[in-house]
């Protein structure tokens, strides 16, 4: 009996083809593994596809609510942006797909894991630490890395095979979707000095010439309630998105750095997941204390780094979500977030039953909880070692005169 491997299946040209290719070349069982994350997957579709395909079996699991709960969630508490803009969305799906491959790899007896990625990005990093975090006995394969075939190589080899691929799988563009977002990359996109087309967004279009308001509560740092109306969390992902997207907000283009050592210009289409982090992180700041959250502004960027980078299932990434877990418990409230055509996106009010906001104390309207006499002493310690400094420079009159003093 020849070996079975598992096999990341998307539905898409290059994983059919390697369904067929693996079989044929390396005379192995391919078990096609598709996992929904919110990528809109026709589950009877993609199974079919995988069947006629050469599959030996085709299976599909629906992870949304776990991927949304155990990936997204953090990620949200996080406050992550991979460079400072994105939201990690093919990033954070790796690992909740490779969770699902190693419990079918197990349930088949399969020796190995293969995926569909190529040398050049970072899915294959992700895919490959995660197994190896998680089934380090597997054996892992990349056909598409060895395989000799263009793009045109791959459409005639499925045609010579009678593998089907629908129009929109053979698009210009290499799509990577789930419920936090969307990118975008190939064709045009590849020179950075060229504008994205209009067409290459389908979530940010804009339909109303209005602008919206939405309130998003939080119930210890997971977004719950939409309006005042409480929500799975899936679900409030897919309304926030479409509420917002629908002013055409959500839109990023970018040029990062791959872990792999390219520079790569990418667009990305993430509503829901930019309109949560902007209304979660101002929360944090009426709800966090100052050390607190200067810390966790720190460890943020870090853990979004960790993640990009294939780390998910490692020790520092794992103790630093407890010290973002830790935090959320104070992060309870609402965010009234305003979007308008064009695209913008602001937050114009927040509330919490535990902001550690204090009118009273924030006020400069006469208050008399505020002991105005306090200040002058806690000021001129704060000062004192500037101070005694400034003596021993021979006076501020010294400096005045130097370069940067203003004079
Ligand atoms: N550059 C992004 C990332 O590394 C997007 C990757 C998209 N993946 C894909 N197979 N098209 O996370």
């Amino acid at each position: 009996m020849s070996k079975k491997v598992v096999l990341a299946y998307s539905g898409g040209l290059d994983t059919s083809v390697a369904v067929r290719w693996m079989a044929q070349e390396w005379q192995v069982e391919v078990v096609a593994v598709a996992v929904d994350v919110g990528q809109g997957m026709d589950a009877a579709a993609v199974k079919s596809r995988a069947l006629a395909a050469g599959a030996v079996e085709a299976v599909v699991v629906d992870a949304k609510e776990e991927y949304a709960r155990d990936f997204v969630l953090p990620a949200l508490w996080a406050n992550a942006r991979y460079e400072g803009k994105y939201p990690l969305v093919s990033a954070l799906s790796r690992p909740v797909i490779v969770r699902h491959l190693v419990q079918e790899a197990r349930r088949h007896g399969a020796a190995g894991i293969a995926h569909g990625c190529t040398g050049k990005g970072n899915d294959q990093v992700r895919f490959e630490v995660a197994i190896r975090a998680l089934a380090p006995e597997l054996e892992v394969l990349a056909p598409v890395r060895v395989w000799p075939f263009t793009r045109e190589d791959s459409l005639a080899y499925a045609q010579e095979h009678g593998i089907v691929v629908s129009a929109s799988k053979t698009s210009l563009y290499s799509i990577d979707e789930n419920l936090w977002g969307k990118a975008i990359e190939c064709g045009v996109l590849e020179d950075p000095w060229q504008e994205p087309p209009a067409d290459v967004f389908t979530l940010t279009q804009q339909t109303a010439n209005d602008s919206l308001e939405i309130v998003i509560g939080f119930d210890a740092g997971v977004p719950s309630t939409l309006d005042g109306r409480s929500l799975g969390l899936t679900e409030l992902i897919a309304q926030v998105g479409s509420a917002v997207g629908s002013r055409g907000f959500g839109r990023l283009d970018m040029v990062e750095n791959r872990r792999v050592g390219i520079k790569s210009r990418e667009v990305y289409e993430c509503p829901s997941a930019l309109a949560l982090l902007m209304a979660h992180s101002d929360l944090e700041d009426l709800t966090l204390e100052r050390d607190l959250a200067h810390e966790k502004a720190r460890l943020e960027p870090r853990w979004a780094e960790l993640v990009y980078d294939g780390m998910w299932f490692s020790p520092l990434k794992e103790a630093l979500d407890a010290f973002m877990v830790s935090t959320q418990r104070h992060v309870t409230g609402e965010v009234r977030l305003k979007v308008s055509p064009g695209g913008l996106c602001k937050v114009v009010g927040r509330r919490s039953p535990v902001a550690l906001y204090d009118h009273d104390l924030a006020t400069y309207d006469a208050s008399d909880t505020f002991r105005h006499q306090d200040a002058e002493g806690f000021v001129r310690l704060w000062g004192l070692g500037i101070k005694t400094w400034a003596a021993r420079q021979g006076g501020i009159g010294s400096r005045l005169s130097q370069p940067g003093s203003g004079q």
